[in-house]
């Protein structure tokens, strides 16, 4: 009695759950096309994951270039899924004293466990 209770109570939290994420499951794959490589700008650049990914790129740079660039800011950026995760970050860096703008470009895969520099270029 009070065991299928308890399972009832357990499948009546439960169902709605796991056709909340089918739908989304099944929405995400009807407008694949929309949403799985659609740019989606984000919303807090100063998130400390977005942050760590604007430092990761200047310190790419920095072993790839053997430059001395100092990371700033991440002022904007966007996402995209693409089987792991686009990033495209505008960021502030500051080398000897001068602040500039970069556009950066980093690749995710994080069950992979890679995280790359696909692209680092100054805007003057
Ligand atoms: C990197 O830069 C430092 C100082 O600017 C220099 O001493 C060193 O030789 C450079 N290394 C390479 C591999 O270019
Ligand atoms: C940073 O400044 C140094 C010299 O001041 C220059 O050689 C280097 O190319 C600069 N790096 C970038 C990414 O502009
Ligand atoms: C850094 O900037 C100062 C002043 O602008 C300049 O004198 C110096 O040569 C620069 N250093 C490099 C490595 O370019």
């Amino acid at each position: 009695m009070a065991y299928s209770h308890h399972v009832s109570k357990y499948v009546m939290i439960i169902l709605p759950l796991l056709s909340g994420v089918l739908l989304v499951g099944i929405s995400f794959a009807e407008n694949g096309q929309k949403t799985v490589g659609n740019w989606l700008e984000i919303a807090s650049p100063d998130d400390p994951v977005v942050i760590e990914v604007g430092k990761f790129a200047v310190e790419e740079h920095n072993k790839e270039a053997n430059d001395t660039l100092k990371f700033v800011d991440v002022t904007k950026g966007d996402t995209q899924i693409v089987g792991g995760m686009n990033w495209r970050l505008a960021i502030e860096i500051e080398n000897n004293s001068s602040i500039k703008n970069c556009q950066v470009f980093v690749y995710d895969q994080p069950w992979e466990n890679v995280r790359k520099l696909v692209s680092f270029k100054i805007i003057e």
